[in-house]
């Protein structure tokens, strides 16, 4: 014989089961997170890569702090690389020899002669590779470091991808531009430019 009370239990714990149980319906979750969290499973292992945006640019990988994403090589892109190739000596005997100013091209406005000359990033002893402030080996691939001994902010804002652009998208692998592909190092102001807009002297031409 069930007894009066077991019924009232099982009456109870059916009618908890009824009002707590989910249905599991398509498209349904308990909350955002467990959507986001249920619809990503999918995505697992395909194929969302930043990796066909970024193309067959040469770049190389680095690790800041905990950011780590690519850049791109730097020194097959300069001209005058290898430096050693004219420097073989150091630098303060080559400016002994009688020549025309070799790098007359380059007129540094950057910070105030106080603060910066060649010798502030370019290492007279060791030039196919930069210096630091401290005088360590600064290798040109990785001049961002640089950079960051003097603007640390841009440099924070960089690695997290808020200040400068990403080359392909946000998914790994994370590619982004590196300060020299838009600063010149030697003259790094950002020239301020006229927007692009409606000509309307040319519209009248066509009339
Ligand atoms: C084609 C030869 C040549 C190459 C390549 C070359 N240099 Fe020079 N560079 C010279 C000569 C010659 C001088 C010394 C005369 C002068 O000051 O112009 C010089 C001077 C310099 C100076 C001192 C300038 C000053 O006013 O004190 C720096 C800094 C320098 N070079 C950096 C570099 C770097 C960095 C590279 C590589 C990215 C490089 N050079 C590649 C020929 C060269
Ligand atoms: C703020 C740091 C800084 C200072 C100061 C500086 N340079 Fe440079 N220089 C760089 C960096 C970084 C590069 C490499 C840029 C790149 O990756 O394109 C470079 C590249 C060069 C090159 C190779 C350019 C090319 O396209 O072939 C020469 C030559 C050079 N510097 C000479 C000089 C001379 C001469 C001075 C002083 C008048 C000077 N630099 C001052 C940072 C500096
Ligand atoms: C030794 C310190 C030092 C280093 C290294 C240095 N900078 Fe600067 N930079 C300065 C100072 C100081 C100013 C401010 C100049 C001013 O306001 O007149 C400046 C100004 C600038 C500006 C603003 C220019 C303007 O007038 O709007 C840019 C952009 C810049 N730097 C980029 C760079 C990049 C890129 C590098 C690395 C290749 C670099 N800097 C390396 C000290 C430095
Ligand atoms: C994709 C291009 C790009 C890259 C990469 C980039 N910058 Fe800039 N940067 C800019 C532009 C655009 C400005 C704004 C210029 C203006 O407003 O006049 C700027 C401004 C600056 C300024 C002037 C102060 C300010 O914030 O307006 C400094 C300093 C600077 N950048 C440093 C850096 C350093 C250091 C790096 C690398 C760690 C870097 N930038 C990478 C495009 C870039």
């Amino acid at each position: 014989m069930i007894s009066k009370n077991s019924n009232i239990y099982v009456l109870g714990s059916l009618l908890i089961t009824i009002l707590f149980s989910c249905k599991h319906r398509e498209g349904e979750y308990h909350s955002l997170t467990d959507k986001i969290e249920a619809e990503s499973k999918k995505y697992h292992g395909t194929s969302i890569s930043s990796a066909s945006y970024i193309g067959d640019i040469k770049t190389i990988e680095i690790t800041e702090g905990k950011h780590t994403f690519l850049i791109p090589e730097r020194k097959s892109q300069i001209t005058s690389f290898e430096c050693i190739e004219c420097h073989t000596k150091p630098l303060k005997e080559l400016k002994n020899i009688d020549l025309k100013k070799a790098h007359w091209d380059i007129d540094l406005v950057h910070a105030n002669e106080k603060i910066m000359n060649c010798a502030t990033c370019h290492n007279g002893d060791d030039m196919n590779n930069l210096q630091s402030l401290t005088g360590t080996t600064i290798d040109f691939n990785q001049s961002y470091q640089l950079c960051a001994q003097c603007h640390t902010s841009q440099f924070e804002d960089w690695k997290g991808g808020a200040h400068g652009k990403n080359i392909g998208g946000w998914s790994v692998p994370r590619a982004a531009m590196t300060c020299v592909n838009c600063h010149n190092p030697h003259r790094p102001k950002i020239e301020s430019r006229w927007p692009s807009r409606f000509n309307t002297q040319k519209v009248k031409e066509r009339e």
